[in-house]
């Protein structure tokens, strides 16, 4: 019978005589995410949308009847792998013309209509605001062929109605703002997100909680600023001691940050609630201040340094991250030693590291791209190795020690060996003892590498 069926709305070109009421179209969804934590949110959103018009969720593309991928834009390379991706959807559309392919999400925000060309697989663009119209975007498809687009910006929306379908887990994650009001110079996130927003405070805790009786043990709160949250007369700090209170046993953690914005207030309170973790990610870029003006970052290095000492003060054993961009316009090679110099006085526990690439409409877009690829390169090893060597420096001091952790399930190394994260973020990996996953276990760390420690479950008698 589904065979009938798709015979029936197979080729597009023929969907115009197609009555509504006589096929009932596949609607097995399937979509693909890539980039950032905030995409793979959105893709819940997406699946809580199209779930509540009828559309069941898959994990198995051959069974779709429509494909989305939920791309990214941050960087170059992140773009070309979702063209690779298009090409490789080619065949499926061609074992299946009736097949519907979208690019969602902040490619599909800052290319719009240059993704439908005639001969492209793209049936559907839509940007980061405008997930509601997928459903009448894809009925206007089957019904009348024709592609569809829909990239508006808005200032207020936040999907806050939205229940999000999520895969039952034990770590969750909840956008509580959308958008990002800085412009730093090489960022493209402003364009493809557009202006900040917040959720409601209420909404977020009831989220929470709702979260807590669902069996989830950690939840992120999201945001491209969180810090920049707003609701009412609340800020941040406000939205986590409610969470905090609201779900005690819940861990809760949050990325990520500005350093402009990162409050004393809210370092206060992350010290005085035991469930909010002592994590913090907080992205310095460079180590120069020249660059960081190029950056239009907006502070110094001396005041991050300042921002890093009082939370080492206030949070005694909190884990730091942080994310650094290499080769900017013009970094020369003493620059580039300031930035492994502040890494080596900060000491972070992890970083995320990228090579500059040039984004259209930004700010940097009309400076030089000067920095040469090899040399780019070559920097990038510099800090990947420094930032190695610190991670393991760090969790090597973890040996011997205790901590709890939240077993989130089997090892992907070893179906033998469980893993779970610390308060701080680490990863551990421990024997498996039928401990089910969400339990919180105390651990002695008997070992550990740059990327994992490893131990032992610890029993009280
Ligand atoms: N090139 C390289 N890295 C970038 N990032 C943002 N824009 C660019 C770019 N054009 C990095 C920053 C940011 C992280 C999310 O991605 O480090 O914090
Ligand atoms: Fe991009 Fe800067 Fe906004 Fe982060 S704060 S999303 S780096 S513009």
């Amino acid at each position: 019978m589904k065979d009938l069926i798709r015979e029936k709305y197979i080729p597009l070109e023929s969907l115009t005589e197609r009555s509504a009421d006589t096929v009932e179209p596949d609607r097995k969804l399937y979509v693909e995410t890539y980039g950032c934590q905030m995409n793979y949110a959105d893709t819940e959103i997406v699946n809580g949308i199209m779930g509540k018009n009828g559309y069941d969720i898959t994990e198995n593309i051959n069974e779709s009847a429509i494909i989305l991928l939920n791309t990214c834009s941050i960087r170059e390379n992140a773009e070309y792998k979702v063209y690779q991706r298009l090409n490789e959807l080619k065949k499926y559309k061609k074992k299946n013309p009736a097949l519907v392919v979208g690019i969602i999400g902040c490619m599909a925000e800052r290319l719009k209509s240059g993704l439908l060309s005639k001969k492209s697989v793209v049936d559907l663009v839509l940007g980061p605001d405008e997930y509601r119209k997928l459903p009448s975007l894809i009925d206007n498809l089957i019904d009348n062929g024709e592609k569809g687009m829909a990239v508006r910006l808005s200032r207020v929306e936040t999907y806050e109605d939205i229940m999000p379908i999520r895969k039952e887990g034990i770590a969750a994650w909840i956008s509580v703002m959308r958008g990002c009001d800085k412009f730093c110079s090489y960022c493209v996130v402003p364009f493809t997100r557009g202006r900040e927003r917040s959720r409601e405070l209420e909404g977020v805790a009831k989220e929470i909680q709702q979260l807590w009786l669902d069996g989830f043990r950690d939840v992120t709160l999201l945001g491209q600023n969180v810090n920049s949250y707003k609701s009412g007369d609340n800020d941040f700090a406000d939205l986590l001691r409610t969470c905090a209170i609201a779900a005690p046993e819940m861990r809760i953690r949050f990325t990520t940050s500005h350093p402009q914005d990162l409050s004393l207030k809210l370092i206060e309170t992350i010290a005085e609630f035991e469930n909010l973790c002592n994590y913090i990610h907080l992205p310095v870029q460079s180590g120069s201040n020249r660059i960081l003006d190029l950056m239009k970052r907006e502070y110094t290095v001396e005041h991050y340094l300042s921002i890093m000492d009082s939370i080492k003060k206030i949070i005694p054993d909190v884990s730091l991250s942080t994310d650094i961009i290499t080769g900017f316009c013009t970094e020369t090679e003493e620059e580039h030693r300031m930035t492994l110099d502040l890494m080596k006085e900060v000491e972070y526990d992890g970083a995320y590291m990228f090579k500059y690439s040039p984004r259209e409409k930004t700010k940097a877009w009309s400076m030089e791209d000067d920095i040469d690829e090899m040399t780019k390169t070559r920097r990038l090893v510099e800090i990947v190795e420094l930032q190695r060597d610190i991670s393991e420096k760090k969790n090597l001091l973890t040996v011997g020690k205790n901590f709890e952790i939240i077993i989130e399930g089997i090892s992907k190394k070893s179906d033998k060996m469980l893993f779970g994260r610390t308060d701080g973020n680490k990863t551990v990996i421990i024997p498996k003892n039928g401990t089910p996953a969400g339990s919180k276990v105390s651990v002695h760390v008997t070992k550990a590498n740059s990327a994992t420690l490893f131990g032992e479950i610890v029993h009280d008698n």
